[in-house]
């Protein structure tokens, strides 16, 4: 679960890290470490708070709209508090010419919610993206890092009974 971050300031351990990160540029050009800094506090806070986002700004000596503007562009980056596991199913064409659809369906009534939308008991979010590219191993969903593929029924009952316990 994510909570409305009180504070915004990294971590100790984080701000060397963001400090390591936008040093790794020139002068001038603070605003190539932008993504990673993202991933950063997307880490530390679950989502991307507009308090977030500009204290990101901030650091990068950019406008706030400029973090915006990325942040907004990538699906991987949560506007909004999230549940404790983030599903983001892939909803283009290839995957949907291999049961896509009616796995997503599925998958939709087992959990309760549309996409969206967040469990009530916090542990699922469910986005929709585009191609993740993994087409011939679809249909496919990802959580974090990790690609859940030839995805069905019985293998969607058997990741989100392991992902509740
Ligand atoms: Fe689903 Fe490419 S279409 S991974």
């Amino acid at each position: 679960m994510t909570e409305t971050p009180t504070t915004v300031e990294f971590t100790p351990e984080r701000l060397a890290t963001a400090q390591e990160m936008i040093a790794r540029y020139p002068q001038g050009r603070q605003k190539s470490a932008l993504l990673p800094l993202l991933h950063l506090a997307q880490e530390q806070w679950g989502w991307l708070s507009p308090e977030v986002m500009d204290y990101v700004a901030r650091m990068l000596e950019i406008q706030a709209i400029e973090v915006y503007e990325v942040a907004t562009f990538y699906t991987m980056f949560h506007l909004d508090p999230v549940g404790k596991h983030v599903i983001e199913y892939c909803r283009t064409g290839p995957c949907c010419l291999m049961g896509g659809e009616e796995v997503y369906d599925y998958l939709k009534q087992k959990l309760g919610i549309q996409a969206g939308e967040t469990t009530p008991d916090q542990k699922f979010t469910l986005k929709e993206v585009e191609c993740l590219a993994a087409c011939g191993m679809g249909p496919v969903f990802q959580i974090r890092e990790k690609y859940y593929m030839h995805l069905t029924r019985e293998r969607v009952d058997e990741i989100i009974d392991e992902l509740s316990r």
